[in-house]
């Protein structure tokens, strides 16, 4: 037996997992200590599903985890003294970016819309785990709303240096259904307000000569995608914000850069389930998995303009 199986072993009978799934697991083409690794951070129904070693991000956080370094995870950056603001943070992948950031020791700021029970929500799991956090209502398609909220959030942690513009809707419609009201509300809520969140954020970020935004596109900005023309524009529009911001804050130590998930199991996602005849990985993403890549670009300095697609195999660059 080798090092690796004896590890696998140990780490399976620690979990309580059954001798016949470790064997199945065994069976994987990947290596026996990422199986391992797998069962250790409860991701092995993904490893068995797909029989694939878990990528090297999840290797090096569970073995950064292995060693008691929580906060030191590679996609996590140690982000202690830093105010953080996700709008639409209250669901969905606004909500897995929060627990993320506050995970790595942000104080975090969840903007939401209307469901202030969910919101509230958040901020008590987070408080339970010793983290800080607050929930504001507004609608970030309204200036006077944006700019309260950046000084409701100042007053509570100080001032905001990590930025992400999750909120966004989609309203499905065909050609023929669109309506100038449902084409202006889609710009107003996806588009303008990554606008107007930046130009809130941005005095204290540049007083700071700090900061970093994330914007959260779609592959919609690029692709056909699913809900309709409007939302394609207004997800072109925000990689264009993100390029244009990016290119004239450069230099003084702010990155702007865009995530652009595909489809990803969330509220907007409940309606269209069939979709996911079209994802050669075969799933639907998880929030998780797009807050991992908003967290990669929050704790890399030398990136900025860029969108990273997360696409199950359905776009490449
Ligand atoms: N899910 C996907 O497959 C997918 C794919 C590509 C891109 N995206 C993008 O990812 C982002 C998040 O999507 P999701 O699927 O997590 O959405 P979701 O589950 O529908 O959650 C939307 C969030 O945005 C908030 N919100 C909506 N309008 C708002 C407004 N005017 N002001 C403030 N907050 C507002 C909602 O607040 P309430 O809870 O109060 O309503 C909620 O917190 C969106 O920009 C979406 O376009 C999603």
């Amino acid at each position: 037996m080798t090092t690796f199986h004896r590890i696998f072993r140990w780490i399976c009978k620690w979990k309580c997992i059954s001798r016949q799934t470790e064997a199945e697991l065994i069976d994987g083409p990947g290596l026996p200590l990422e199986a391992g690794l797998s069962v250790f951070s409860g991701q092995h129904e993904i490893y068995f599903r797909e029989y694939r070693p878990v990528h090297a991000a999840t290797y090096t956080s569970l073995m950064h985890l292995a060693k008691g370094r929580q906060s030191d995870r590679m996609t996590s950056p140690n982000l202690q003294n830093h105010v953080a603001l996700v709008t639409g943070g209250s669901r969905g992948i606004g909500a897995a970016v929060v627990r993320s950031l506050a995970g790595a020791g942000a104080a975090v700021v969840i903007n939401y819309r209307e469901r202030t029970d969910a919101a509230q929500s958040l901020v008590a799991g987070i408080e339970k785990q010793g983290g800080r956090a607050i929930a504001i209502g507004a609608d970030v398609a309204q200036n006077d709303a944006v700019v309260d909220m950046f000084n409701r959030a100042a007053q509570a942690f100080g001032p905001v240096d990590i930025l992400v513009n999750n909120a966004g809707i989609a309203i499905t419609r065909n050609i023929d259904d669109l309506t100038e009201a449902d084409f202006d509300r889609t710009i107003e809520v996806n588009l303008k307000s990554v606008f107007l969140c930046m130009q809130a954020a941005l005095p204290a970020m540049r007083r700071k000569r700090w900061g970093r935004i994330v914007n959260i596109s779609s592959g919609a900005a690029r692709g056909a995608g699913s809900i309709g023309p409007h939302y394609n524009a207004s997800k072109a529009g925000i990689e264009g914000l993100t390029r244009g911001y990016a290119a004239r804050l450069v230099k003084e130590g702010i990155t702007v850069n865009a995530v652009a998930p595909s489809l990803i199991e969330t509220d907007m996602m409940k309606e269209q389930q069939a979709l996911v005849a079209r994802i050669p990985l075969g799933r639907f993403g998880t929030s998780d998995e797009v807050a991992q890549a908003v967290m990669s670009l929050i704790g890399n300095a030398y990136m900025t303009g860029q969108t990273i697609a997360l696409s199950g195999g359905m776009a490449f660059n």
